[in-house]
């Protein structure tokens, strides 16, 4: 007798904003979550993937066009294979994030939107100070663009939401697409 074996769908979650909007805390919640319920599941956070996969790129339009390709690459193989991947870099320019869409099953773009005066505020690393004096060039948001997704599948408001909240939402939207059960 014919059986037939369908394997999990894999997808990427995309996660977008500026430096300290909530990405990687966000994305932390989520990866918990997802893992309590023994989905499979890989992260690539914009931090760790620039000590390992781009260590020595820094931060001009053509290197972060190359970490961010790379993400996506990894990510679109994963994917590919049944994998949930969970991703959290800056990923400024829409173009380079339509390119990840591209080579993925699955592409979920995670809006974490913070207005710019409230990451300043927040200032989690101390970085906007010293992009302010002039000590880190192009820093985004001050002397770098940085892009909004035009139509994100998922958008967060980290300055009227709780991170567990912006969880929840992403969550959410997993299942209603079926993606987890
Ligand atoms: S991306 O633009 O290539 O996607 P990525 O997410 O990997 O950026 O790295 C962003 C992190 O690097 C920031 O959270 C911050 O800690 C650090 N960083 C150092 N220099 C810069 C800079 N010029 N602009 C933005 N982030 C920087």
């Amino acid at each position: 007798m014919a059986t037939t074996t369908r394997t999990r769908d894999g997808y990427v979650l995309w996660f977008t904003g500026l430096s300290g909007a909530g990405k990687s805390t966000i994305a932390g919640i989520v990866a918990a979550q997802l893992r309590s319920v023994g989905a499979p599941l890989e992260v690539l956070d914009g931090d760790e993937v620039r000590t390992h996969l781009s260590a020595g790129l820094g931060f001009g339009k053509a290197d972060r066009d190359t970490n961010v390709r790379r993400i996506g690459w990894v990510a679109g193989l994963l994917s590919r294979h049944g994998v949930g991947v969970i991703t959290a870099a800056i990923s400024p320019y829409a173009d380079v994030r339509g390119e990840a869409r591209a080579m993925a099953t699955n592409f979920v773009e995670v809006f974490v939107d913070a207005p710019l005066e409230e990451v300043r505020r927040r200032d989690v690393k101390g970085l906007y100070a010293r992009a302010d004096r002039g000590e880190i060039p192009n820093f985004t948001g001050v002397s770098d663009p940085y892009e909004p997704p035009a139509a994100p599948e998922v958008h967060l408001y980290t300055d009227r939401e709780t991170p567990e909240e912006s969880a929840g939402r992403v969550m959410a939207y997993l299942r209603q697409r079926g993606l987890v059960t």
